[in-house]
């Protein structure tokens, strides 16, 4: 008998990850995901990767709706819950705050919501280095100053306090927020990846996209930062590490009750200039750049301190810089045929 693993936003770049992780790990993911953000084909490639003879049990709905979860709650026993499902960027947030605190907080309070009317008390949640704002030192601790700068940061500090009152009033419940800092990567068969409706702006997905094209070209956003070459430094760290650091905090939950929070990152930061270059010799050819203006709210340096995820779950990111950028130009690449297809 397997453990039913219900993954929230499961089609998603994370969650189709995570739910290849789920079944190496020996567990059944069941996803339910309102794809507004993904395509439910990442569900059926994410099965071939773990060449699953069956589908990934699949429900299109929204977390919102709280009747659908008590369905699927009444259908299948489920050990514990992984929460990617939400709005994720930055700046649609600050053009659209209601939409993104209804989507991300109103859709965690229908999840927890239900949970508690299941008798379900294990948690996992997709939180984001963005609660620390322009964080004032690195590496950052889970103790350090969360200061959000948008609606998006806030609407997952906001979870994250639910989430933390919850444990506080119940002791059955076993929460463990992640703070990720910048996922980033593809699954190395080539068959899942991140991925962009209309522009990107996530500086993997724009490599990718120039790297892909004859006539662009990535403006640096700043050269003129206090850092060793004078562009941003972040902490990128692959997404099959973020996927397989949910199933190490899913056995931390066993260790106990209660609310965590851990940085997920790989602890060491990387300048965009030194992963334009590792780009260039992950695809053989040279990616052209040039130095532009900074964008509004970058913060010039952060990267995770991970000791508290390391000493807890064991956890650390096993793959590198090269492997984020090789992963994700086979992605790019595998996308050509269908991108060519959609002119
Ligand atoms: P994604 O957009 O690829 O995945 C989110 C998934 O949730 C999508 O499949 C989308 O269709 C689904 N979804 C959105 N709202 C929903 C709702 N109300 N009901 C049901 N499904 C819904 O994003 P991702 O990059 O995989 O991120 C997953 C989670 O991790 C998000 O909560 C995001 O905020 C968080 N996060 C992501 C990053 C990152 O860099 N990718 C960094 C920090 C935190
Ligand atoms: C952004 C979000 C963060 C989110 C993360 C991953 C903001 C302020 N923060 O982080 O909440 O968790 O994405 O989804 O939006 N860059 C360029 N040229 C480009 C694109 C990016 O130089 O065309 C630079 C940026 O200035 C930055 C670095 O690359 O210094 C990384 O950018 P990005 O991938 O957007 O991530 P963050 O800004 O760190």
């Amino acid at each position: 008998m397997t453990l039913n693993i219900l993954v929230t936003g499961g089609a998603g770049f994370i969650g189709s990850h995570t739910c290849v992780a789920l079944v190496e790990a020996g567990f059944t993911p069941l996803v339910v995901d309102n794809l507004c953000n993904a395509d439910a084909d990442a569900l059926v490639r994410a099965a071939e990767v773990t060449r699953s003879r069956q589908p990934l049990v699949f429900w299109r709905g929204d977390v919102r709706d709280g009747a659908l979860l008590d369905r699927i709650f009444a259908t299948y026993p489920v050990h514990a819950v992984v929460h990617f499902a939400g709005l994720k960027s930055v700046g649609e947030s600050v053009a659209q705050p209601i939409g993104y605190y209804d989507c991300n907080v109103q859709g965690s309070l229908s999840l927890v919501s239900a949970m508690q009317r299941a008798g379900v008390h294990r948690l996992i949640f997709s939180s984001s280095a963005t609660v620390y704002g322009q964080p004032e030192r690195s590496p950052v601790c889970e103790t350090a100053a969360l200061q959000p700068c948008s609606p998006y940061g806030q609407s997952k500090l906001f979870v994250e306090r639910l989430l933390t009152d919850l444990a506080h009033a119940d002791a059955r419940w076993r929460i463990a927020s992640l703070r990720y800092f910048n996922p980033a990567g593809a699954h190395p068969s080539g068959l899942l990846g991140e991925r962009t409706s209309g522009t990107p702006n996530n500086l993997v997905p724009v490599l990718c996209k120039v790297a892909s094209s004859a006539s662009e070209k990535l403006t640096v956003h700043g050269g003129d930062y206090p850092t060793p070459d004078g562009t941003c430094v972040r902490d990128y760290v692959h997404v099959m590490d973020v996927a397989e650091g949910h199933i190490a905090a899913l056995r931390h939950l066993e260790a106990g009750a209660g609310a965590s929070t851990f940085n997920l990152g790989v602890g060491r930061g990387t300048s965009v200039l030194e992963l334009v270059r590792a780009f260039a010799s992950a695809c053989g050819m040279e990616v052209r750049h040039a130095i532009g203006p900074r964008r509004a709210g970058d913060a010039a340096a952060y990267w995770a301190d991970v000791e508290r995820m390391r000493t807890a779950t064991g956890w650390i990111a096993r793959r590198t810089i090269a492997d984020i950028c090789g992963d994700a130009w086979r992605w790019q690449q595998s996308q050509q045929p269908a991108l060519a297809a959609a002119a």
